[in-house]
């Protein structure tokens, strides 16, 4: 298999999500039980790029976990594309804040790579490696490919992270904070990277944050959670031009407006009120 034949348009796309009246409370309800989530309605569109924000503790893990079919809604419907979601559904992709979480220590970086397709028949082991090599060469890491995650500095193990989620090619990305854990100069660039995939690749990402910059620079829409028990205040749409630039793009008068308005709303806990 050339590597011609690893380029974008062999990928899938993405699939739409649909949450419907979404609740969760975490023990009892009426022991105490905590309501972390409280009617959560929302669709995403195909190859959309959705970020959820909301303050610390409002519940935005949990929802990522109930989207991923990771942890039961309490009730409530989640639909990707047209199945419904009672289990981890196929095609969708969870990558976690902590790469740590997410790589194996004891393999080579390729071979956690390898670890998304290792289910594959069609790929021979040959073009399997080829195939992993491709995608750390997306994220500017093919000359580590056989070292291992502790001998890379924390940047480039979330890209190995980036890189093994991209390679399950997946439908719908789900990203809980992972840019948070490194540096703000590792962060710009791993923005940069992940929307230069997701041009190519067009799947559906939601992306939970506290980082209201983070949110207006990688987003089409932006779902505002109130804080406990959550509920969407609002969704704003971003309306900023694409491809976006990690030094222009928020410098424009656009950004800098939504910035103003959502941090406002933040702070204030004005999304409480709808
Ligand atoms: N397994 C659990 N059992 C009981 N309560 C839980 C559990 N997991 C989360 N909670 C509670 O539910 C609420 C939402 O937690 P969650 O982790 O979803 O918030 P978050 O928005 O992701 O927070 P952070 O911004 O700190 O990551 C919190 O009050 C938390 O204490
Ligand atoms: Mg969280």
């Amino acid at each position: 298999m050339s590597a011609t034949q690893f380029e974008s348009k062999q990928v899938p796309g993405g699939e739409a999500l649909r949450l419907q009246q979404i609740r969760k409370t975490y023990g009892a309800a009426d022991a105490g039980g905590v309501v972390a989530l409280q009617d959560i309605t929302l669709s995403v569109a195909a190859g959309e790029f959705l970020t959820v924000i909301g303050p610390s503790g409002c519940g935005k893990s949990t929802f990522l976990q109930i989207v991923a079919g990771l942890m039961p809604a309490t009730s409530g419907r989640i639909e990707v594309g047209t199945r419904e979601v009672n289990g981890p559904p196929e095609g969708l992709v969870y990558l976690f804040q902590q790469y740590t979480k997410s790589l194996l220590p004891w393999r080579r970086v390729i071979d956690n790579v390898a670890f998304a397709v290792e289910h594959r028949g069609d790929l021979s082991p040959r073009e399997r490696r080829r195939y992993c090599e491709h995608y750390l060469e997306l994220v500017g890491l093919a000359d580590a490919a056989q070292r291992f995650p502790r001998e890379l500095s924390g940047g480039m193990q979330q890209r190995v992270a980036i890189a093994r989620a991209l390679a399950a090619q997946p439908r719908v990305l789900l990203l809980d904070e992972p840019f948070s854990s490194v540096d703000a100069l590792t962060r710009l660039e791993l923005h940069r990277l992940m929307l230069r995939l997701w041009e190519q690749q067009r799947f559906t990402a939601v992306l939970v944050t506290h980082d209201v910059d983070e949110a207006v620079f990688l987003s089409d829409r932006i779902a505002v959670l109130s804080a406990r028990p959550s509920t969407i205040g609002e969704v704003v749409e971003t309306g900023l031009p694409r491809p976006r630039d990690r030094i222009i793009t928020p410098e424009q008068p656009r950004f800098l407006e939504l910035r103003h308005y959502l941090l406002e709303r933040l702070l204030s806990g004005a999304a409480h009120e709808h």
